[in-house]
């Protein structure tokens, strides 16, 4: 491992739940937070070695797992494909668009190992099934879209103390928490955006507000519940956050697709929603509440609802056992990953260029940016 971190030590307690025999021979970092998490789940974290070098060279591994702050992605997934074995990698897979290109040259040049990415809702059972209603043509053709995603309180105050409150480390509040949608999004729309805007910033966690109340009704302290973790500040409202703590945008698909999206990382009323309408169908998936409504346009009835229950704490409601099943299954040739390295890169540059459109305040057109991209892809090289 490569940054035992929280994620990764999750990841990790989830394939030992679905019956991963597990030997971890070694790990890199410098104040492994994730490791009482590996040792409440009994799993031992192997040698703790000093460089990414040093572990390197203890190799072969089975699997190489990096699960470090965004802006050491590049570096360490570099590293990882000089070695050759399987990755697995922790979205955002990289933090710029500088950085994308270059790992989408090196992955064309075609010489690399298996990458599979951390885009955990794509091995989600409601998720699954949505991307099936979709393709299975039920809907019609997809018109429009909307989709929020909003915190409670303690998650928003999180982020605005750990590494992801700073673009260096993190790169930006929607490319480190929304990825994972938007990379949905594509694959629903069927299309990469031609034209995107948006707005937002800091209006939350700012020093302004400092002096707001720190307690919830109970009693209970507020904005103090998750430790703050590697290069952590100590108080959310007065911390050196640079990214947004609430953002809104629009993209519009090249295939005539619209979407709208809402993200707050304050709420009293968790939400993440996506409401998909077609042509001939609509289909509301709510991913807190893990449950899908879908009916026909035309239809009189009541909408066919499917509870996939198994809601848990950690808001990942089984996804990451599922993901642990599939990545199994992918190291074993049984079957194919659900996302691929390229799938990520998209996801992750929709988002670069949604914040380009917040910080320039204008309608980004993404076609350049595509075409770098497809370039890159076309004519590889090797370094
Ligand atoms: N797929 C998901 O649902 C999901 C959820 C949370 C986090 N993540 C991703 O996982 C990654 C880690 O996030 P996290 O929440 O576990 O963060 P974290 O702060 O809990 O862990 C990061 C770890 O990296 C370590 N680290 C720092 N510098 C390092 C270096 N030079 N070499 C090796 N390790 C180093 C830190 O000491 C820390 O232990 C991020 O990329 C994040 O976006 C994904």
């Amino acid at each position: 491992m490569i940054g035992l971190g929280q994620r990764i030590a999750h990841v990790l307690a989830a394939m030992a739940e679905v019956g991963w025999a597990l030997d971890v021979a070694a790990h890199v970092d410098p104040d492994p937070i994730g490791a009482p998490i590996l040792e409440a789940a009994g799993i031992d974290a192997g040698a703790a070695l000093p460089s990414v070098q040093a572990l390197i060279a203890e190799g072969p591994f089975d699997l190489l797992m990096i699960g470090s702050p965004n802006h050491l992605h590049f570096e360490h997934l570099n590293a990882a494909l000089d070695a050759g074995w399987p990755v697995f990698m922790e979205k955002p897979i990289v933090r710029t668009e500088d950085e994308t290109l270059a790992l989408a040259r090196r992955l064309a040049a075609g010489d690399a190992p298996p990458v599979y990415v951390g885009l955990v809702m794509r091995s989600m059972s409601i998720v699954r099934e949505v991307i099936r209603r979709i393709d299975s043509g039920e809907l019609g053709e997809i018109v429009s879209i909307d989709a929020t995603e909003h915190l409670h309180p303690e998650h928003g105050g999180y982020l605005a103390r750990n590494w992801r409150r700073r673009q260096a480390w993190g790169g930006s509040y929607l490319l480190d928490k929304v990825c994972h949608d938007f990379d949905i999004f594509g694959r629903i729309a069927g299309a990469r955006p031609a034209r995107v805007a948006s707005f937002g910033g800091r209006r939350i966690f700012h020093p302004d507000r400092a002096g707001e109340p720190r307690a919830y009704d109970d009693g209970a302290p507020a904005y103090a519940m998750f430790g703050a973790g590697w290069s952590g500040a100590d108080d959310a409202f007065t911390s050196d956050m640079d990214v947004a703590d609430h953002q809104t945008a629009l993209v519009d698909y090249a295939n005539g697709v619209r979407l709208s999206f809402h993200a707050n990382s304050h709420t009293a009323l968790q939400e993440r929603r996506w409401y998909v309408a077609g042509t001939r169908g609509t289909l509301i998936a709510d991913l807190v509440r893990n449950r899908l409504i879908v009916r026909g346009v035309l239809a009189h009835g009541r909408p066919e609802r499917i509870d996939y229950g198994g809601r848990t704490a950690d808001n990942h409601n089984g996804a990451d056992q599922a993901m642990a099943r599939d990545l199994r299954a992918a190291l074993a040739g049984e079957a194919a990953f659900p996302v691929t390295p390229w799938d990520s890169m998209e996801a992750g540059l929709t988002v670069m260029a949604i914040d380009r459109a917040m910080a320039e305040e204008a309608v980004v057109d993404c076609a350049p940016m595509w075409s770098g991209y497809d370039a890159a892809r076309a004519a590889p090289s090797a370094g």
